[in-house]
């Protein structure tokens, strides 16, 4: 059987393409909070910066152009198809500082790698040991290094992600009344959770800032094409239904998320925790 991480892996191999070509809508998104993730870890010339869940390597390439070519960027992600465009993606912008390779953020294996930083976009969620990621993390930094993490808050602040996941979960059906389970995108969320994980990780000075991260599109039907193509964690639990059931289940999305249709197109509201820590 299958582990949780190759599952993941599997099914975020799936959603890569997806993921790539929503890379203008991604990057519009998150420049925000990506600005303030790369600020919190005190990102700049010379350093070497491990990016963790690096997905197609969006935030790789801010990351290595902060760096420049004295500094140097190791990209990882568990999905091989991430990878492989991360590589292409660094290839093509010419930064020949950064790489991509392979790791579950739960088994890196970078004890004294010595790195200055280490950032992780939209990735902590995903691990059903976010403490375990965490120490690994830190792990890899040098003393006074710093961490710097985006993660979803809770599912009141984040509606659209709690519609969909409700929708998805009642139609596969799995219990749509619990805490956002491990591993799962809301998962982190809880008031007052990352402080004490980064904290029983062993980070010094950490910080927890909520950031709104509104997402625009022109209206809910492209929103609902961003999660058919990139949106692993719902396409889990969709693709194993029946086309019909399936079909209700978007229905029932776009139904729900009309409410945040605006005079100038449709907005959904996100809010991200961006949660930093050093190294002591
Ligand atoms: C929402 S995407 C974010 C990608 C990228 N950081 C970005 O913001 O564009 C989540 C990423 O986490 C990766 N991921 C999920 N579980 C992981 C794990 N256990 N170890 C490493 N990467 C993981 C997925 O493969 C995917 O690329």
């Amino acid at each position: 059987m299958a582990s949780p991480v190759q599952d993941g892996a599997k099914a975020w191999d799936q959603a890569a393409t997806g993921w790539d070509r929503n890379t203008a809508l991604i990057r519009a998104w998150l420049a925000e909070a990506t600005e303030a993730m790369l600020d919190a870890a005190r990102i700049g010339p010379g350093m070497r910066v491990l990016d963790v869940a690096a997905g197609a390597g969006d935030q790789t390439i801010d990351t290595a152009r902060r760096v420049g070519p004295a500094g140097a960027v190791l990209a990882t992600d568990v999905a091989p198809a991430m990878v492989a465009l991360a590589e292409a993606n660094l290839r093509r912008a010419k930064l020949h500082w950064a790489e991509a390779r392979i790791a579950d953020a739960e088994a890196l294996e970078l004890d004294s790698a010595g790195f200055d930083a280490a950032i992780c976009r939209l990735g902590l969620m995903f691990c059903q040991r976010p403490l375990v990621a965490l120490r690994g993390m830190l792990g890899a930094l040098a003393p006074g290094g710093r961490f710097a993490a985006l993660v979803f808050s809770h599912p009141e602040a984040n509606p659209c992600i709690a519609i969909t996941t409700r929708i998805a979960r009642r139609h596969a059906g799995l219990p749509v009344d619990q805490p956002p389970p491990p591993g799962s995108l809301l998962s982190l969320g809880r008031p007052g959770l990352m402080a004490d994980l980064l904290a029983e990780a062993g980070f010094g000075d950490v910080t927890v800032q909520a950031l709104a991260a509104p997402l625009r599109v022109p209206g809910c039907t492209e929103y609902l094409d961003f999660v058919r193509s990139a949106g692993s964690p719902i396409m889990s639990l969709l693709r194993p239904l029946s086309v019909d059931v399936q079909r209700r289940a978007w229905d029932e999305m776009a139904a729900e998320l009309m409410q945040f249709r605006t005079a100038c197109g449709w907005q959904g509201p996100n809010e991200l925790l961006l949660c930093s820590g050093t190294r002591p």
